[in-house]
């Protein structure tokens, strides 16, 4: 967005990626400390797109610091993390955004205008599910639970859920059950499509499942993986509601299905007027701006955030108990 926004630093502890980057924004300062960003009062919005591990600290001192905080999921480690973050967001007056881009799909801004025009009726279930049969990260540290949080669950399950309590209407969450399997994604004889990666250094899940319940009575069903022997890559979510059903799936051409009752009759639309969205990561930084510039609240807040980091603390705990466990908001 170059007539909106100046790149005015880069910061990275690695050398060779603050090269790589300075070739987007050759005019850009750079730093391997992200104080020096933050001290400059020229800087008035910062993007952390750091690993999990390392979100927690430059949130709050970017908030500290007076800016604007575009911020990568999942928002923290875990809940703890997260409730810190929400703490910070509420003292500042500053916009705290969370990099859940699916949300700024036109699919998903689609299906949420027709689920607030009171078209579905009362939402009560949703089967959400990100499921890859062999895609574990051959980069980064996505395969290192201390550095990550978790695997699938806190790394891609986290998009799908997000969209969901996105269309929902963010229903407290009370309570959950979750199992976990660690099986393929050590083992050095399978096929993996997104790159190689140290078998023996995979620490998290290969698998999780999850049964979320809701204040309001609605339950949630997740399913997220890395690597599973399944046919294909679904990524999205089935709402249920008391009028209607709708699914969004980003792996096929019909990304966006209702499914409704009308004079006894059973009918399987495709909606045609789906919003035009140049990608959902360019609408969610557009989103960022756009906010900043209206001095409007945030659309993808801590809070909606932390929940997410908190129904996980919920079902990995679950997975080790093998009972249901409370979801800790405050
Ligand atoms: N929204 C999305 O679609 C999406 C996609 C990919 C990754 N992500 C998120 O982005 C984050 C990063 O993922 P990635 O794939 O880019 O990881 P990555 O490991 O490729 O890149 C992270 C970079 O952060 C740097 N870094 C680490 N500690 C630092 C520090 N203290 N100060 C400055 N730089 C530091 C590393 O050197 C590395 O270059 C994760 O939270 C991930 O979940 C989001």
């Amino acid at each position: 967005m170059p007539d909106e926004v100046e790149i005015k630093w880069l910061c990275d502890i690695k050398p060779e990626a603050l090269a790589e980057s300075l070739r987007m924004a050759p005019d850009a300062k750079t730093t391997a400390d992200y104080h020096d960003l933050l001290n400059d009062p020229e800087v008035d919005a910062v993007s952390i797109c750091t690993p999990n591990l390392m979100h927690l600290q430059p949130a709050l001192d970017a908030l500290a610091a007076g800016k604007h905080v575009l911020c990568e999921k999942p928002l923290a480690m875990n809940g703890h993390e997260a409730r810190q973050i929400v703490a910070a967001e509420q003292k500042s007056d500053k916009v705290f955004q969370v990099g859940f881009q699916t949300r700024f799909t036109g699919e998903a801004q689609f299906l949420r205008k027709y689920i607030d025009s009171g078209a579905m009726g009362d939402i009560y279930y949703a089967r959400t599910q990100a499921l890859r049969r062999r895609g574990v990260p051959g980069w980064g540290v996505f395969i290192d639970k201390e550095k990550q949080g978790g695997g699938p669950l806190i790394d891609i399950g986290v998009h799908v859920l997000d969209l969901t309590l996105f269309l929902m209407g963010h229903p407290e969450p009370v309570s959950a059950s979750g199992v976990t399997w660690n099986m393929l994604g050590k083992n050095p004889d399978l096929y993996n499509g997104w790159g190689d990666y140290d078998r023996t250094k995979f620490t998290v899940e290969d698998m999780a499942v999850g049964f979320i319940r809701f204040a309001n009575g609605a339950v949630c069903v997740l399913e997220s993986s890395f690597m599973a022997n399944i046919k294909d890559d679904p990524f999205g979510t089935t709402i249920l509601g008391t009028e209607a059903g709708a699914e969004i799936f980003f792996y096929n051409d019909q990304r966006v299905r209702i499914y409704r009752d009308d004079n006894k009759e059973l009918f399987d639309l495709t909606p045609r007027s789906i919003p035009e969205v140049k990608t959902s990561h360019v609408a969610e930084v557009q989103a960022f701006v756009k906010t900043i510039k209206e001095g409007a609240p945030s659309l993808v807040t801590a809070r909606q955030a932390m929940m997410l980091n908190s129904i996980f603390d919920a079902l990995y705990k679950s997975a080790e108990t093998g009972k249901e466990e409370a979801i800790q908001l405050v």
